[in-house]
């Protein structure tokens, strides 16, 4: 096949350093064996997430200096919401610190104690921000999702049948809403198809529910429409997002993934009295509407970045970036998730770690292993993100035991896929060597990100 490179040259660099194994060993015991918690300097290649951790572009950073910082009414907000317009097709917005505090705005405005709201399967700040308003969450995804071996082109989608069972059984009155992500972050960024949601929303305008999006990763969504999905391999991944959004009443957003910055979200919608709540909400957590938490210059880049994120060029290198550090892995024999999805690459640690258990924290476990290998920084997502049922207290157990490799936009090149790739496949080698982790601080809410863990014997004996 004939090689892509990146759609860019490179203009400014950041030094990255790789400290010794012992060094190594030191971070990751002082992080309590919590990548979250080790510092950024001592990593070697950042595979944490692909939130904020974008590389801006020169127009961008151009932008951030045409910056209008006013208390009311800046410049820089007007040309956010009319890229938010153009690109997405929503009438009006509110711009957020960040996709969180979306979600908070929109879990206020509309979810009351008894609550329940549908989704695609969980996404940890999602589901916070539901349950603190007392609404539960449930799972609506397909079967296909949960199964890190099943090669559904959309392991995204809704499930139809057990939407109309969720819709039946609590009443079109207590479900406020139904959330769709697009794609599934913790299915491992698979995509919803366009012929799903118009099947959900047709389903929901027979109920008279709203349909809203949690758009963090649309584009990339948009991009496997376009390769996948009948009738829409000549259409530009913009007109495909824009289709996609034609669907929902709203979407949350973390700009911090598809819009190619650093900080920032943003609550949209098309409804005046939406945004009426949504003004009256932001004003309190987040700040004026026409800033909600921004700087000027950040709405700047955002308006900015809405439109280089829907270069087919761009896209396309940003997809086939992430195809070819998991088929590298594949090659390997490595268990991942398949097919490999928009932002990350996602191993399977039950199957890494069979000798492990969900006790002995397998993903976790995986996560610092690779950190303390070759300074490479991955993140957990199974039993430690998924975190206690409220009603309950018992751990939830998740079918998917996860360790994400997620790849930041225009930050890495190729090579640093093959010294990622390399390193998980020195310790799949030595994979019966990896000994698992207890925990022994475990915060409130949100655990993953503060957790602590020792491990039961020594960690990685290769
Ligand atoms: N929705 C999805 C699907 C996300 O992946 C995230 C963040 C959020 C909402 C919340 O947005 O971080 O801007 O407040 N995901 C990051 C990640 C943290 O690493 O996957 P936020």
């Amino acid at each position: 096949m004939r090689p892509i490179a990146e759609p860019y040259k490179v203009k400014t660099v950041e030094p990255i350093r790789l400290l010794t194994r012992a060094e190594r060993e030191r971070a990751m015991a002082a992080a309590g064996y919590n990548t979250f918690l080790l510092k950024s300097e001592d990593v070697y290649i950042d595979l944490l997430t692909d939130s904020g951790t974008n590389a801006m572009s020169d127009r961008q950073w151009a932008a951030m200096m045409m910056g209008d910082e006013a208390y009311a009414g800046a410049r820089s907000f007007f040309k956010m919401e009319s890229a938010v317009r153009e690109i997405y097709g929503f009438n009006y917005m509110v711009p957020t610190h960040q996709g969180r505090g979306a979600e908070h705005l929109i879990s206020r405005i509309l979810i009351r104690p008894g609550h329940v709201i549908p989704g695609n399967m969980y996404f940890t700040t999602t589901r916070v921000h539901q349950e603190l308003q007392g609404g539960t969450f449930i799972d609506v995804v397909i079967d296909e999702a949960h199964d890190p071996l099943s090669q559904h082109p959309f392991k995204g989608n809704v499930d139809i049948y057990k939407l109309t069972e969720v819709i039946e059984k609590h009443g079109a009155e207590n479900i406020p809403y139904v959330n769709v992500a697009c794609t599934v972050n913790l299915a491992g960024g698979q995509p919803v198809s366009m012929t799903n949601l118009k099947a959900v929303r047709e389903l929901c305008d027979t109920f008279g529910i709203r349909v809203w999006c949690d758009a963090t990763r649309a584009v990339e969504n948009a991009f496997f429409i376009k390769e996948r999905e009948h009738g829409y391999a000549d259409k530009s991944v913009r007109s495909i997002l824009l289709e996609m959004m034609s669907h929902f009443d709203g979407c949350t957003m973390s700009a911090k993934k598809d819009c190619l910055v650093n900080i920032g979200g943003f609550l949209a919608m098309n409804d005046e009295s939406m945004l009426q709540a949504a003004r009256e909400q932001v004003v309190i957590f987040e700040g004026m509407p026409t800033y909600g938490g921004l700087a000027g210059r950040d709405m700047e880049a955002i308006a900015r970045g809405i439109f280089e994120m829907v270069d087919d060029a761009y896209i396309r290198h940003r997809i086939h970036q992430v195809r070819y550090l998991g088929s590298q892995l594949m090659n390997h024999g490595i268990p991942v998730v398949t097919p490999i999805g928009g932002h990350a690459v996602f191993l399977d640690a039950k199957r890494f770690l069979p000798h492990l258990t969900q006790e002995d924290y397998p993903a976790q476990t995986l996560a610092a292993a690779l950190y303390i290998d070759s300074g490479v920084r991955a993140m957990e997502r199974g039993v430690v993100s998924a975190g206690r049922d409220p009603h309950t207290g018992t751990n939830r157990k998740p079918s998917l035991e996860l360790v994400r490799l997620t790849i930041p936009r225009r930050v890495y090149s190729d090579r640093h896929m093959d010294v990622v790739a390399w390193s998980v496949g020195e310790l799949f080698r030595h994979r019966e060597d990896i000994a698992g982790l207890r925990m022994t601080y475990e915060p409130p809410a949100l655990r993953f990100f503060t957790a602590r863990f020792e491990p039961v014997s020594v960690l990685v004996a290769v």
